[in-house]
C-alpha cells in the first residue's frame, strides 16, 4: 500500500560559502550576508544580524545569534544581553566600541507564542551552516584574541563541543588559524545566562567571574594594561 507521508520537508540548508565573497573586508561581507540563504533561518526573521566594532579590533567577541531586539534593529548585542555585556567590559576597563562583536549564527532563530517569539537555541547544522561568515571575518578582522560567549560560539569558533565550565577563562592555544595568525580563544559564559540569575543569589558571583574572564582576554589583546 502506497502511504503519503506527510512530514514537513527538510529545509534547504547548502550553508553560507557560495554567499561568502572572497578575501572581502568587512563592510563588504556585511553587505553579502544580507543575501545569504545558506540555511532557512532568514526565511522568518527580520534582518540578517551581522557585526559590530572596528574592523581591525585586535579583540573579538563571539555571540550565539541575534535575539529579538538584534533582530528588529539589525545591530548585535543591542537587547537585554548585550546590556549586560556592556555593563561587564566596561567593568574589565574595556571601552564596548573598541572590540568586535559578532555571532556564530546571524539570523534570529524563534518560536512564535502568541504575539511572543521565543528564542530557540540553534542547532548544530545551524552552526555549520553560518561558519563560513565568521570565518571571513576573522580572516579580515584578525584579532589577537577571540572570546566564545557560551557553548554554541565555542563550538563554532573552536569546531568541537566543550563543557564551558571546564574551559572557561583560561587561553587556550587549540586557535583558529586567523588569516595565517593564530589567535588565542577564551572561553566563558554567555550574558543571557547571566539574566536568568538578575535579583537572585549568584548574580554577583557570575557578573564578576565574567568580568574577569573578559579582562583577561582583554590584557592578552593588549586592550587593557596588565599583560597577558
Ligand atoms: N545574544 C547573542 O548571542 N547575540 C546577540 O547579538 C544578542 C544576544
Ligand atoms: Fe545564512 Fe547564517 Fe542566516 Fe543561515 S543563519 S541564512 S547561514 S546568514
Amino acid at each position: 500500500m502506497a502511504t503519503t507521508n506527510a512530514r514537513t520537508p527538510a529545509p534547504e540548508r547548502p550553508g553560507a560559502q557560495e554567499w561568502v565573497p572572497a578575501d572581502a573586508d568587512v563592510p563588504a561581507l556585511a553587505q553579502a550576508a544580507r543575501a545569504c540563504r545558506g540555511c532557512e533561518l532568514w526565511a522568518p526573521a527580520t534582518q540578517v544580524v551581522f557585526s559590530d566594532g572596528p574592523p581591525d579590533a585586535p579583540l573579538v567577541l563571539v555571540g550565539e545569534q541575534p535575539g529579538d531586539s538584534e533582530d528588529r534593529e539589525g545591530e548585535p548585542f543591542v537587547g537585554p544581553a548585550g546590556r549586560v555585556l556592556h555593563d561587564a567590559l566596561a567593568a574589565a576597563g574595556v571601552a564596548p566600541d573598541a572590540v568586535y562583536v559578532t555571532n556564530a549564527v546571524k539570523h534570529f532563530r524563534f518560536e512564535e507564542r502568541g504575539k511572543r517569539r521565543l528564542h530557540k537555541t540553534p542547532d548544530v547544522a545551524h552552526v555549520h551552516a553560518c561558519l563560513p561568515w565568521l570565518s571571513a571575518e576573522l580572516a579580515a578582522v584578525r584579532p589577537r584574541v577571540v572570546v566564545a560567549l557560551g557553548a554554541t560560539a565555542a563550538r563554532a569558533v573552536l569546531g568541537r563541543a566543550v563543557r564551558v565550565t571546564q574551559l572557561r577563562g583560561r587561553l587556550l592555544d587549540d586557535a583558529p588559524d586567523v588569516g595565517g595568525a593564530p589567535a588565542a580563544v577564551l572561553v566563558t559564559t554567555h550574558p543571557s545566562a547571566l539574566l536568568r540569575l538578575r535579583g537572585k543569589g549568584g548574580w554577583d558571583e557570575a557578573f564578576d567571574a565574567l568580568v574577569a574572564d573578559l579582562r583577561t582576554a582583554a590584557r592578552a589583546a593588549g586592550l587593557v594594561a596588565g599583560g597577558a
